[in-house]
């Protein structure tokens, strides 16, 4: 098995730029374009550099946590030959792609669970350009804490020109006697925030330093493959610029706060211009708990003679992704109610709902409903059911006093208002985080058929109740 200290500390994701001029992209044609990646996920012994002191069991794709970084070019078909060595079933599920439905990896909505010792084809093109991530759909508080999970990045044609293009992938563990500690799931995560660890790793390490040169241009890819941990980013003394959310590529701009909210399964891509101060160093630091403010890694100026003479202007907008824009005019309105929880969440409920649903493993409801998860085989039946073609706008309100990433499949939306307010110019994305109390509208076109989950991506609260299925049909 692959030891995590003999891999670089940062994934290098893209070419190096030639020391003075920025990479540009690549001319490729759309024709030859197919890869094939064989994943294995299995059990591993890994060290965790600064997480764990000894050798640690952990779930792995191809005996490295994160899993390798999968890269395709936009238009490229990905084919993945997943053969799974776990004691139980899994699947994937790619994260923030907009694929056919029975390539989802949804177990028992879009697929039958890949049994133990057996494996699975999925094949799909990669029609957006951006920072995703795959991760299983079953068990799932359990198998991506375990440390299954791993970014796909889909290229653009014309990427932002940059000297190093970097990922930062998150998760957390939690660790007690130098060994991670092999307990996922319980009902007080479950009924409160999620299931946090107490050691933080960015590509699988603690704290890690990325060195760079004077006046070298990065772009930064931070994605939360955390199951529970909600991310509030501060790079202390840089500026960097937004280029992207949940892959989606955005008029470049200063990032600001709410940008570097990232929750499990949120992505953001920085460019990130280091200034021309050899020696200095700036934190990177999650202050999402202002309690327990910490250092997520450090982004170091190397002692090297700079990378050019001058610091660059703002980065270029990449082009957009080909996404189907609703018709804000005809869009149907429907109504989405995430309720429950501990901390009064629940009192609506009634006495007797509430104990039923606590005796199983059930906090949290959607619309007044709690499906059973999936995972127990149990078929969803739909929160609604959407007509193919038609534009839609989905009114969410967080009746709950806890933050909630909610995730759909298969589409990208649109962030149209928060708490009232009309956003001319929301930003796209797979992921929209709900604070206590707010309501948020998002739209989209409902041009995807099949059975689309819908649920909250802290995956505690997933195999919890918040988690519904959306039919297109
Ligand atoms: Cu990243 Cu339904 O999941
Ligand atoms: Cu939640």
């Amino acid at each position: 098995m692959r030891n995590s200290l003999s891999r670089r500390s940062f994934i290098k994701v893209g070419a190096v730029g030639a020391a003075a001029g920025l990479v540009p992209g690549a001319a490729w044609s759309k024709k030859d374009a197919a890869r094939t990646v064989e994943l294995t996920a299995g059990l591993a012994k890994l060290a965790l550099p600064g997480v764990s002191t000894k050798p640690s069991s952990v779930w792995a794709y191809n005996g490295s946590v994160p899993g390798p970084a999968l890269r395709v070019r936009q238009g490229e078909r990905l084919d993945v030959r997943l053969t799974n060595a776990l004691p139980e079933p899994t699947s994937i599920h790619w994260h923030g792609l907009r694929v056919p439905n029975d390539q989802d990896g949804v177990p028992f909505v879009t697929q039958k669970p890949v049994a133990s010792g057996a494996t699975h084809r999925y094949s799909f093109v990669a029609e957006d350009t951006g920072t995703f991530l795959y991760h299983p759909h079953i068990n799932s508080v359990a198998q991506v804490g375990r440390g299954l999970f791993g970014a796909l990045i889909v290229e653009e044609r014309t990427p932002v020109p940059v000297d190093r293009d970097i990922l930062w992938a998150v998760n957390d563990w939690q660790v007690a006697l130098g060994v991670v500690v092999e307990e996922f799931d319980n009902p007080h995560d479950r009924s409160h925030a999620g299931r946090y660890g107490n050691r933080v790793a960015v590509n699988g390490r603690a704290a890690p330093t990325l060195t760079g040169r004077p006046n070298e241009r990065l772009r930064l890819r931070l994605l939360n493959a955390a199951t529970g941990r909600i991310l509030a980013l501060r790079l202390e003394g840089l500026k960097p610029w937004l280029v992207a959310l949940d892959g989606q590529p955005v008029k470049p701009r200063p990032a600001g706060a709410d940008d570097l909210l990232i929750g499990p399964g949120m992505r953001a891509d920085l460019v990130v211009d280091l200034p021309d101060a050899r020696g200095q160093r700036f934190r990177v630091i999650d202050q999402y708990d202002d309690r327990d403010v910490y250092t997520l890694g450090e982004i170091a100026v190397g002692d090297a003679k700079p990378v050019r003479a001058q610091p660059l202007g703002p980065p270029l907008a990449m082009a957009a992704n080909p996404l189907p824009v609703p018709d804000l005019a005809r869009a149907e309105r429907r109504e989405v109610i995430f309720g429950g929880g501990a901390m009064g969440g629940m009192m609506g409920m009634g006495p007797m709902n509430r104990m039923s649903m606590a005796r199983r493993g059930l906090f949290w409801a959607v619309n007044g409903r709690f499906d059973a998860k999936p995972d127990a085989g149990s078929k969803m039946e739909p929160l609604y059911t959407l007509a193919r073609g038609r534009s839609y706008v989905f009114a969410l309100e967080n009746r709950t006093v806890f933050d909630h990433p909610i995730h759909l499949h298969g589409h990208t939306f649109r962030i149209v208002s928060r708490n009232g307010r009309r956003l001319a110019d929301g930003p796209w994305r797979d992921s929209v985080m709900l604070r206590p109390r707010e309501r948020v509208e998002i739209a989209f076109v409902a041009d995807n058929p099949g059975d689309w989950m819908f649920h909250c991506h802290i995956l505690s609260h997933q195999m919890a109740g918040m988690m519904s299925v959306v039919r297109v049909a």
